[in-house]
């Protein structure tokens, strides 16, 4: 049979030879084979500097048009397509992080080969005549489990991550010395494409530290990056906190934004300095439970225009966004709202590679920025194809899957248990109690499935900020299992500290002969459920040798195993919309995390890791499945939400009267783009707070706000972590999710928007989590021009 009939010849290239499209067949190789920069203009060495307000790439002016791509997310016999994608579309620079939990999963144990060959992704960039900006983080949020820091620092109980505690300093030299061996060869200065390397990632959402963003600066220079330009990106909000002297700042802000007010605070620092946006969001992310976020085309291309115009570079986040395969998504904070699996973001590139509108849009603009015709735009490397309703008819339960188990007086998280990922199950016998009880864990990290002698009694959910759940009566001798599972770890904030499983302690509380009894529930069984293949191929083995878990669990939660054979090979889009909740290999990949709760349905299978005649699938379902079929599509299904409650936060017909209220504060808002503190005319006491709008600056019906923040009693901000919104009279979710929760979530491009049409007042109410002293607010309206939405007339009320 001839393959290429079936396959693109692309494609047929990566399969015959998984570093197609390098010359480099492994790191030892690279060392001594002629570097691929030969073919290229910087062989000899060139220089990248700043100017008089620009760029100077071997001393010519040079405006950055960069395209953001994360090789992890992209199948790496994909690689060099997405590369070709980003140069059609009228790039000259290839923008990526370097993970470091990819890199070292074990601590001192690297590995920079294969699918995390970085080297060879900056290389097969420069062949393709594009330049690179590296950012080794070591903290790179970038939605990705713990903002790409290992899971095992986390041993170290009292660690502070992204400080100068001693053992994290040690570690990201390690780490940053492994990045410099690899990368450093490749900047400019030696005849590489590497022409700008960031320091730290965005430290002044994280907090105020110089020091420490310096010690990280000295750890990259002396990891080999001395000689390239080194930059630092934030916010034009808060750059200025950590900006040192001799870096080059940028801004990162998104799609819509007010170009000239993002840059105006840096033009008065340093009136000389280029600009550049090092991250225009092209689109957003999203997380489970929510809808898909979508941003408009036109305004992303007028933007870009608009920079274009005034010499000002950028580099475009996600160009290519990709898909966070296995366990690598990570969850936002405040609160816990993990990430789905596709990283489609929106991006011009769709998740699967493909040119979307918005890319032929921004291809038309950037071919007026291009002296040169932009080459073709490159054909998809593998088709899109359907598979066939299969079944995944066999089975192991779930806790045929388990790993270790000790024994312990104590709960243990996963850190203890040496465990990255996947699920714990916790064993215990409870006391009797005759009428309800509540059961807490703390904290449930992050979601809990509860059985009293094998039956499920109910379940913790961190995403609802569920820590508690009542319990039937229970019997003498009874025995509680919970089964925990964690998702990513928090990427943002300084919540990024996130342990798995349980952390602390589970209390079990009910009311005995009239007095209110609690139990320290203690001596526990507890066992691990890691989520790679290998163990799922353990518990089919286990069970079909007829080997039965100490504990039945009624329901039909475990793994399930089926396949479906193929003629020819594609990308498709596997559809588990009537499964629960866990992960999916196929062939053994990990291909990446499923909820039925949506919005994302479907999880991308690239065609490169299917093969011609049987593939196999296998789900771990942690909750069970209400049918154990799959399907493949020819298009992702990202938006389709299954959930039982609605994402926005008013009650079937609830409405709030403001009028029996108190009253704390009124004024008017300023117009205009930018932070506004309002001052209470006394300190007031209340877990709520509301603010209401009573009409908008630009005259239309829509209220929106982009962040808020309380103050307490010394005039500080309150910790946005506790937060959930009680209330909000309209709510805009259908049109790119802008939910009263998009309040604080620490993103100033991210707003709450009222529905278009719906009559002032507009109201937004919210729970502080308990009572605080409250002194005033902190208020940012939309970032784009003119703070479309901003409100005018406004009342506050604590109560
Ligand atoms: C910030 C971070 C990125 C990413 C975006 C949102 O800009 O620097 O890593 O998390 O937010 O997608
Ligand atoms: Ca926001």
């Amino acid at each position: 049979m001839n393959l290429s009939t079936f396959i693109s010849p692309l494609a047929l290239a990566a399969l015959l030879c998984p570093f197609a499209g390098t010359l480099h067949a492994s790191p030892a190789a690279a060392a001594t084979a002629p570097s691929v920069a030969a073919v290229h203009a910087t062989e000899k060495g060139g220089t990248f500097t700043t100017g008089d307000k620009v760029f100077l790439l071997n001393g010519e002016p040079f405006v950055i048009k960069a395209a953001e791509l994360h090789y992890p997310r992209i199948p790496r016999p994909y690689w060099e397509h997405r590369i070709k994608m980003c140069k059609a579309l009228g790039m000259n620079t290839i923008c990526l992080y370097v993970f470091w939990n990819i890199h070292e999963p074990q601590e001192d144990q690297f590995d920079f080969t294969g699918d995390n060959d970085v080297a060879a992704f900056c290389r097969l960039a420069q062949k393709n005549g594009m330049y690179v900006i590296v950012r080794p983080g070591p903290y790179v949020c970038a939605e990705w489990e713990m903002g790409g820091l290992p899971w095992w620092l986390l041993k170290k109980k009292d660690i502070r991550l992204r400080e100068q505690d001693p053992y994290f300093m040690e570690r990201v030299r390690k780490f940053e010395n492994e990045v410099g061996k690899q990368l450093a060869p490749l900047t400019i200065q030696n005849g590489g494409p590497i022409i700008m390397v960031q320091v730290e990632n965005e430290y002044g959402s994280y907090g105020v530290d110089k020091a420490y963003v310096s010690a990280i600066r000295d750890i990259v220079r002396e990891a080999g990056f001395d000689k390239v330009t080194l930059f630092q990106c934030d916010w034009a909000s808060n750059f200025t906190n950590n900006g040192l002297d001799d870096l080059v700042w940028t801004m990162n802000f998104g799609t819509g934004a007010n170009i000239d007010e993002q840059f105006r605070r840096l033009g008065e620092l340093r009136p000389n300095a280029p600009k550049m946006c090092s991250e225009f969001w092209s689109g957003w992310f999203d997380k489970w439970g929510a809808h898909h976020e979508t941003r408009p085309a036109k305004a992303m291309v007028d933007n870009i225009d608009e920079m274009l115009s005034k010499g000002i570079s950028f580099s475009l986040y996600m160009t290519h966004g990709g898909t966070s395969f296995g366990h690598w998504a990570g969850a936002n904070s405040p609160g816990f709202a993990p990430d789905v699996t596709s990283y489609d973001y929106d991006a011009p590139i769709n998740e699967y590679g493909a040119a979307t509108p918005k890319y032929y849009e921004l291809r038309n603009l950037l071919q007026k920025y291009s002296d040169k015709k932009l080459p073709a735009v490159p054909k998809p490397v593998a088709d899109t194809i359907r598979v066939p309703q299969f079944a995944l008819t066999e089975f192991a339960p779930l806790l045929c899957g388990i790993d270790t188990t000790v024994k312990s007086r104590e709960v243990m998280c996963f850190e203890d248990l040496d465990l990255g990922w996947g699920a714990a199950v916790y064993t215990t016998s409870l006391p009797e109690v005759k009428g309800q009880s509540l059961l807490t864990l703390n904290d449930c990290h992050d979601y809990a499935i509860v059985y009293i002698n094998g039956k499920e009694v109910g379940r913790i959910d961190r995403v609802k900020n569920e820590r508690s759940l009542t319990l039937p009566p229970i019997a003498a001798g009874s025995e509680m299992t919970v089964v925990l599972e964690a998702m990513g770890r928090i990427n943002f904030g300084r919540a990024i500290k996130d342990y798995k499983g349980i952390t602390s302690s589970v209390t079990l509380s009910a009311e005995v002969d009239g007095d209110e009894v609690t139990w320290n529930l203690k001596d526990w069984t507890i066992s691990t459920l890691p989520d790679d293949y290998a163990t799922a191929l353990k518990a089919f083995d286990r069970a079909a040798a007829g080997q039965k878990p100490q504990t039945a669990l009624q329901g039909n939660a475990g793994y399930y195993r089926g396949s479906f054979n193929l003629k020819r090979t594609g990308d498709t889009f596997l559809n588990f919309a009537s499964w629960g909740k866990g992960q999916v290999y196929v062939n053994g990949h990990a291909v990446g995390r499923i909820w039925s709760i949506g919005p994302q349905q479907t999880l991308y299978v690239p065609g490169c890791w299917l093969k011609k005649g049987s593939n196999e699938v296998i789900v771990l379902d942690v909750t069970g499945p209400q049918q154990t079929v799959c399907f493949g599509q020819a298009h992702p299904e990202l938006d389709q939400l299954q959930l039982s409650t609605p994402t926005t936060h008013r009650k079937p017909g609830e409405t709030l009267d403001t009028s029996k209220l108190p009253l704390a504060a009124q004024g008017a808002f300023k117009a205009g783009n930018g932070w506004q503190t309002v001052s209470l005319d006394a300190p007031r006491k209340g877990r709520y707070v509301a603010i209401e709008g009573l009409n908008a600056h630009d005259g239309k019906e829509v209220a929106a706000i982009a962040e808020l923040y309380v103050l307490d009693a010394a005039g500080k901000r309150l910790s946005r972590e506790p937060w959930t919104v009680k209330y909000a009279d309209s709510e805009d979710a259908e049109n790119g999710n802008k939910t009263a929760d998009k309040v604080y979530d620490l993103q100033e491009s991210t707003y709450w928007s009222t529905v278009a049409g719906t009559a002032f007042p507009h109201v937004v109410v919210i729970d502080l989590g308990s009572e605080q002293t409250v002194t005033g607010i902190d208020y940012l309206p939309r970032a784009e021009q003119g703070a479309p939405a901003g409100i005018k007339d406004y009342k506050i009320y604590v109560y």
